[in-house]
């Protein structure tokens, strides 16, 4: 038995035990991915934990990911799979920025991306995806709105809607990067495939873009497009379910240097370490929770297109 093998056996074995939920991310190394309950993006993750009875909920993922776990299911203990596994872009932003982000624009409604610390969500009337920005945006009975923390999801959004968007000016290090000349390499090298990009990139990559879609939009096209080839523009571990799920299909990476350090910080031992060990534990405080949540209900009531 590999490695691998004993690892995945023994993580399996204690979850059952301990009646724990394991989630991972769709950017997780691919051996984390196949040992979890549950894989997609991160709030589709968080709202199917909260439907299941586990005890406790292990994140494989970053920060803010068991944030939205624990403000959506308060009752269950969340774990982390990694200490100290945060994400850039979250960290862009603090609720005291925010305060006076509000104050220079008095009674704009503010939209925050999931990818946010929860005091962040807190301040914010209503949350978002990279899935359904635009849906949110024109949600809101207001001629102009603030959107954090991503500047590039904002800018996207900008494009499908007449409101006026304030932005905040963070952004993912890991797309927001990615330059077009190494995209347009990819797309000479595979002249028949269809260029896919996560709106956390660039507006110029964004331009050159057949498809833009969150992490599990792609997956969606992916599997329901007649096209055989697709460059992906977002972190690597996407091309990995991409692949599982698609064996006809081929993937592409529309750049070698697309890979979220934070995201790669969890390992089959983290995993099982973090199982024995119960910790680390992430718990929002309850008065963040509760207003953290209100953001997180009104994106949920947002209808679908
Ligand atoms: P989604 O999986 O929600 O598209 O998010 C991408 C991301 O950057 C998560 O860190
Ligand atoms: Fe944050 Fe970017 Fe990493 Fe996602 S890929 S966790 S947005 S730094």
């Amino acid at each position: 038995m590999s490695e691998i093998e004993r690892l995945s056996r023994d993580i399996r074995k204690l979850a059952k035990e301990k009646n724990a939920l394991i989630l991972a991310h769709n950017y997780q190394v691919s051996e984390v991915q196949d040992v979890a309950d549950l894989t997609g993006d991160s709030l589709a993750l968080s709202i199917k934990a909260s439907r299941t009875g586990a005890d406790i909920i292990l994140f494989c993922g970053v920060e803010f990911m068991a944030e939205t776990a624990s403000i959506v299911s308060p009752e269950k203990k969340v774990l982390l799979s990694a200490a100290g596994a945060g994400c850039l872009m979250a960290d862009m932003l603090s609720a005291d920025e925010l305060r006076d982000f509000k104050a220079e624009h008095p009674g704009a409604p503010v939209v925050t991306y999931v990818n946010s610390v929860a005091e962040v969500k807190a301040e914010s009337d209503i949350c978002c995806t990279s899935a359904n920005a635009v849906q949110v945006v024109r949600s809101l009975d207001a001629p102009e709105v603030l959107m954090t923390p991503d500047r590039n999801l904002a800018m996207w959004a900008q494009r499908h809607t007449e409101q006026k968007i304030h932005y905040w000016p963070g952004y993912c290090p890991v797309h927001n990067d990615l330059q077009v000349a190494a995209v347009k390499q990819a797309m000479e090298l595979h002249p028949d495939a269809v260029l896919m990009a996560h709106p956390e990139c660039s507006p110029a990559i964004l331009d050159i873009a057949h498809v833009v879609r969150s992490t599990s939009g792609m997956l969606a096209y992916a599997r329901e497009s007649e096209a055989r080839e697709f460059i992906v523009a977002t972190e690597e571990g996407l091309l990995y379910p991409l692949k599982k799920e698609n064996p006809g299909k081929e993937f592409y990476p529309a750049s070698s240097g697309m890979i979220c350090k934070d995201m790669k910080k969890t390992g089959l031992e983290d995993v099982l370490r973090a199982l024995e060990t119960e910790e680390p534990v992430v718990r929002v405080p309850e008065d963040i929770r509760v207003r953290a949540l209100r953001a997180v209900e009104r994106m949920m009531a947002v209808p679908r297109d």
